[in-house]
């Protein structure tokens, strides 16, 4: 299919030539009776377009407050985006009008919410539902719409799209209906996709399913997409680069292949080891010891020390940067190239 031709935002007469997306040190905190909690404290990352980024970690450590901010749908009070830049084609979203970034929300940048399944309305046939779209922001008729949304339903593999257009979300098993929140998501074009946790709610069979229409999708529109998950293993295929989060921070970036061969920052480590392999059966699996963070309370030094098995004096002092450790490796660890070559301990 072609890609609808959209103009760069930044509507000069210079294309920009940097990353399509790019966050660069974006900090979110929330004000809560208890406390701030920085969601995200520092996350850069960039994605291009035909290219898939993994963001990869635990639960709490600010995959989704990240991209619910590059979409600007960020829940604020009580959260407040306290610095960092966050370009879409060069132009800065973080200081963009509303009314311009209401534009690019759906038809430059779109997302596939972790909650999906509910995020569809009990009350409206689908076909209404992914007709919506173009009803909305493309002005097209019931009758045109509707013929739109079966496009969709076909270009998501959904059986007899014709026949179901006005069936409801129920009469749909959860693969299915994943598939009707990718259509929504697809629908206007987007040039960046944010799947947050897109297979999370199904089972393993389904995953696999969802997972290649993602990359089919991607590779026929040529669109960028962000893949948010704390499966390492439902990466490997599909993704090109990953970004590694820990307690609001990136710790590590890597291509795929590097990352898996070797992982140049402890937390990534932990998580490699804690994939069940076949050859481990009957064996207890490894668990990184310890607890996720309390952002209210960071611990001092890099924020993994307490569950760090490499952990020396300055690390419960002194924060790592994300630095470069080979080629297009990034990771924030004082012992980094020690964890690498693997003489760190
Ligand atoms: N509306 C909110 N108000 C207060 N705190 C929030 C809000 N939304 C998120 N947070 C906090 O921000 C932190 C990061 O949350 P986020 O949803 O980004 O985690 P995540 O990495 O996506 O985790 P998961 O894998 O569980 O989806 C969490 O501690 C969460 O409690
Ligand atoms: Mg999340």
């Amino acid at each position: 299919m072609t890609k609808a031709v959209t103009e760069p935002v930044s509507s000069g007469d210079r294309p920009y030539s940097g990353s399509l997306l790019e966050v660069e040190d974006l900090q979110v905190e929330f004000r809560t009776q208890a406390g701030v909690a920085k969601a995200v404290n520092g996350v850069t990352y960039s994605v291009d377009a035909g290219e898939t980024l993994a963001v990869l970690g635990e639960s709490g450590s600010g995959k989704s407050v990240t991209a619910q901010t590059i979409m600007g749908i960020l829940d604020m009070p009580p959260g407040v985006v306290r610095g960092g830049r966050i370009r879409f084609r060069g132009v800065d979203l973080l200081t963009m009008p509303e009314a311009e970034r209401r534009k690019i929300r759906g038809e430059g940048i779109s997302m596939i919410f972790q909650d999906a399944l509910s995020a569809l309305n009990p009350l409206f046939p689908v076909g209404w539902q992914i007709g919506e779209m173009f009803r909305v922001h493309r002005g097209l008729s019931k009758k045109q719409a509707y013929a739109k949304a079966v496009e969709l339903m076909d270009r998501v593999r959904i059986p007899a799209a014709k026949q179901r257009l006005r069936d409801f979300p129920h009469q749909f098993s959860g693969g299915m209906r994943q598939r009707i929140m990718i259509a929504m998501a697809i629908a206007l074009d987007p040039e960046v996709l944010i799947a947050d946790e897109p297979t999370t709610a199904l089972d393993v069979t389904v995953q696999a399913q969802i997972m290649d229409l993602l990359a089919e999708l991607q590779r026929e529109s040529n669109m960028a997409l962000i893949l948010i998950t704390h499966d390492l293993g439902v990466v490997a295929d599909v993704a090109h680069k990953i970004a590694v989060m820990y307690g609001g921070r990136i710790v590590e970036q890597a291509s795929v292949f590097d990352l898996y061969a070797k992982p140049a920052h402890p937390y990534t480590k932990g998580l490699l080891d804690s994939i069940p392999r076949v050859d481990q059966k009957g064996q207890d699996l490894f668990a990184i010891k310890g607890i996720p963070p309390n952002l209210l309370h960071m611990p001092s030094g890099c924020a993994f020390h307490p569950r760090c098995v490499f952990k020396r004096d300055n690390c419960t002092t002194d924060v790592p940067a994300l630095l470069t450790v080979e080629g297009p490796r990034r990771s924030a660890c004082h012992y980094s190239r020690e964890v690498l070559d693997g003489v760190a301990g």
